[in-house]
């Protein structure tokens, strides 16, 4: 269930957040004493390493949150205003769903959802086709969290650009495992978590913010820095990043970034790929299970979705979990758009997400396990 959140970490993770909270330990920004420089400079050697992974030149236009539906909802909070048009696509989670339609649902925006069948098939023309003069912005989940499908941002981006429209996309499931760069893919806002592929601890994620998107902050607070102010700051992030970070999450986080950027993302993507490959194959070798989502592996991150004949999900995950130790997460995943465009809104599915530190022998085991089931 990498999907989730991705386990193990690399031992420099665990390293790094034992480190901080044992000999560093204290409120990063809030104090001029030596040490809390000291966590400072910490924390902003990952803003550093996340800059090179992403492309990021203007690093004080990375805003850390605790995970990425608060980078998800300070984006659309900040950003919309009465009467601007919003598109999305149908794979997008509920952290970009649920903000937006509670927006629709006040009479703030109107909301387009572009179809995408079968958990795939973005449908770029139909994007080209809604484009009105109020769209503001368009959300794209990079990765489908329920079937993988990986969409074409470098397409969509350009088109946004021309359009002059605001292009969001939701990293949750790639930031880590596929190549992101915000310049090539005229992404405008980068929502991202910390604890799925970029391998850090839970608590931590961040938004990118465009230098041609003006926000308003989702959260006001101490920033430690203008205190005489009764507002927020104009400096970035601290405009938006009031009370205090996860320091010890953080540093941690850039132990995963540093530990990805010297493996290089090209070889955690072949390896994500080659694991991939052997699930995918090995899944639909079973006549009585039916795979979700695109047959080209290089069309998806390392999301599997399936169900067995007439098995509930729920009971399949719960067998794995209770005699194989096999951890898969059933149901809807906090997507009922995605299991719409699948016809598995009732029903659910059965979720299978391997991570980089899985191993064939484990997807044999996994195999062995689902075949006793069909
Ligand atoms: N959004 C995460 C998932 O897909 C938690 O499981």
């Amino acid at each position: 269930d990498n999907a989730a959140t991705s386990y193990p970490k690399p031992e420099e993770v665990y390293d790094a957040v034992d480190d901080y909270l044992r000999s560093v330990g204290v409120n990063p920004g809030r104090g001029g004493y030596l040490r809390s420089l000291q966590a400072e400079q910490m924390i902003f050697k990952t803003r550093k390493a996340l800059g090179n992974l992403f492309n990021i030149k203007d690093l004080s236009r990375i805003a850390f949150t605790f995970n990425v539906t608060q980078s998800l909802n300070l984006a659309v909070k900040g950003l919309l205003q009465p009467g601007d048009h919003v598109i999305i696509s149908q794979l997008e989670h509920n952290a970009v769903w649920r903000p937006l339609r509670g927006l629709e649902r006040q009479g703030i925006i109107e909301l387009t959802v572009i179809p995408c069948s079968e958990g795939k098939n973005f449908d770029q023309n139909r994007l080209k086709e809604e484009v009105r003069p109020e769209t503001k912005l368009v959300v794209i989940n990079h990765a489908s969290n329920v079937t993988g499908y990986i969409m074409p941002v470098g397409e969509i981006g350009q088109f946004c650009r021309e359009r002059g429209l605001v292009f969001m996309v939701d990293a949750a499931q790639t930031a880590g495992v596929y190549p992101i760069d915000v310049e090539e893919q005229n992404i405008s806002l980068l929502a991202f978590t910390g604890h799925k592929g970029l391998l850090g601890p839970t608590g931590t994620g961040g938004l990118y913010i465009g230098e041609e998107v003006e926000l308003q902050p989702l959260i006001e607070g101490g920033t430690g820095s203008q205190s005489q102010l009764d507002h927020q700051p104009e400096l970035l992030p601290d405009r938006f990043q009031a009370g205090t970070l996860n320091a010890a999450g953080l540093v941690g986080l850039g132990a995963g970034v540093d530990f990805i950027l010297k493996k290089g993302i090209d070889e955690i993507r072949s390896r994500e790929e080659e694991l991939t490959a052997y699930l995918y194959q090995r899944l639909i070798d079973v006549p009585e299970i039916k795979v979700y989502g695109p047959e080209d592996v290089k069309k998806r991150v390392a999301v599997i979705s399936f169900n067995i004949a007439d098995y509930m999900p729920d009971e399949i995950a719960a067998y794995l979990d209770d005699k194989y130790d096999i951890m898969v997460r059933a149901g809807l995943h906090c997507s009922p758009l995605a299991h719409s465009s699948l016809g598995t809104l009732k029903r659910g599915a059965v979720r299978v997400s391997p991570g980089y530190f899985n191993t064939e022998e484990e997807i044999d085991i996994l195999l062995e396990a689902l075949r006793e089931v069909g």
